[in-house]
């Protein structure tokens, strides 16, 4: 097992939590460069042609623009924009909880590592020194948890007070998202749009799937941040454009709304769109940005993170300003909706709730 020092600076947007860590995995500088490269290297397929990042693209938020990632039983390649919140991961698969236990799928699976990995491992060592499998995917979800996103024009708006930051549609499209007229932001909710979400000090939360009414079968809700740059659309990548999700989901939900309103709405979900995430070089290629120091990545080191960030408090931050009436009833219809996801008994949501719980 190799030894890592364990230097870690988390840089994380303003409001953001700390993301939750496995406890045998700790965020090391150097175990994150490991696994940058091996995150960007061919040489961890078995035809040598694959990396991770053939089909999780940085400048498309780490996903491919494919309906469908060829070898994955016809799934939609998924985002990895903040991936370390996840309370699960992949479009269906609540139990698989852990990024560790996910890098292997592809690499057993797509990736064609099943079978061959000492040759594999044998392959890395001119390059990489001695590795073992796990080492290899510690490095890799060390690698993924620092992908985070969360300087949008949404996030200049509602934690820098840039009130410039929206255009008059994106804003319309924002109190539409979060009214109870569409309900979008009961299931896309919190500071990541998302389904369920664990860090640091967050109160216990159970992974959940659910049907949106719009395709056939139950999912992870998945995170809206940087939507614009991932699609195709839903986990078999059946809806190509915004515009066309915004379409399904006003029929599925026999929502009225206007040409207008639904362009105001595709707007928003645009101004989610994070340009210095998808351009920061600190998750770029290695081999291609050689010379630039991750390090800091420019961005200031030692920000306190906010700990106890959920959307009822991010979301009163702005709706203060757009009518408190409408903060409360947003609140309650998250609430209701967790409660409506999970599979809870009315004493474990309203000891989460209370925050009795905390993750360990
Ligand atoms: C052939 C394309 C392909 C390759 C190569 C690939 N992935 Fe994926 N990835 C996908 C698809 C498709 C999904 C969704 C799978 C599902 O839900 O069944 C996915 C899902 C994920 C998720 C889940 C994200 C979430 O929010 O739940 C993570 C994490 C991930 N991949 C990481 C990796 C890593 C790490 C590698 C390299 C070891 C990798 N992927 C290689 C296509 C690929
Ligand atoms: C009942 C919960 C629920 C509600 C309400 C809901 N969604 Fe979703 N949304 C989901 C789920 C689950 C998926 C994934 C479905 C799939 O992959 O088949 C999804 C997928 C999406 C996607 C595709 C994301 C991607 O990465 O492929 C977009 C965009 C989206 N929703 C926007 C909206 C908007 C806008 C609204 C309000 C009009 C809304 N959602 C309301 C649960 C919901």
């Amino acid at each position: 097992m190799k030894l890592f020092l364990l230097l870690w600076v988390w840089q994380l947007p303003t409001g953001f939590p700390l993301p939750h860590i496995q406890p045998q995995n700790r965020m090391s500088q150097e175990k994150f460069e490991l696994g940058r490269r091996l995150f960007y290297d061919v040489r961890l397929s078995w035809d040598g042609k694959q990396s991770c990042a053939s089909c999780h693209q940085q400048s498309r938020a780490f996903t491919d623009g494919r309906a469908v990632a060829p070898g994955s039983k016809g799934r939609n390649t998924m985002t990895l924009t903040n991936v370390a919140y996840n309370a699960s991961f992949m479009w269906s698969n609540p139990k698989l909880t852990a990024l560790e236990d996910q890098a292997l799928v592809p690499m057993l699976t797509e990736m064609g590592v099943r079978g061959h990995e000492r040759e594999i491992l044998r392959r890395l060592r001119p390059h990489y020194g001695e590795l073992s499998l796990k080492d290899i995917v510690n490095a890799i979800a060390t690698f993924e948890r620092a992908l985070i996103s969360g300087r949008s024009p949404y996030d200049r708006l509602v934690f820098d007070a840039d009130h410039e930051a929206l255009s008059e549609s994106e804003w319309r499209g924002m109190q539409l998202f979060f009214s109870e007229r569409t309900g979008c932001a009961a299931c896309h909710s919190g500071f990541n749009f998302s389904g369920p979400v664990r860090y640091v000090g967050g109160r216990a939360v159970r992974p959940a799937l659910v049907a949106n009414g719009v395709t056939g079968g139950k999912f992870r809700v998945p995170t809206l941040r940087n939507v614009e740059l991932t699609g195709p659309y839903m986990h078999d990548g059946s809806i190509a454009t915004l515009d066309e999700v915004i379409e399904r989901y006003a029929v599925a939900h026999k929502l009225e709304l206007t040409t207008s309103e639904c362009a105001d709405m595709v707007a928003f979900m645009r101004s989610l769109t994070d340009r210095e995430f998808t351009t920061d070089p600190r998750f770029a290629d290695p081999s291609c940005s050689a010379g630039v120091s991750p390090a800091l990545g420019g961005r200031e080191a030692g920000e306190t993170p906010a700990l106890h960030v959920t959307y009822s408090s991010v979301g009163c931050l702005y709706l203060s300003r757009a009518g408190a009436a409408m903060c409360s009833s947003t609140v309650a219809a998250d609430r209701r909706a967790e409660a409506a996801q999970s599979s809870w008994s009315a004493e474990e949501a309203a000891a989460a709730w209370a925050g009795a719980e905390p993750y360990p």
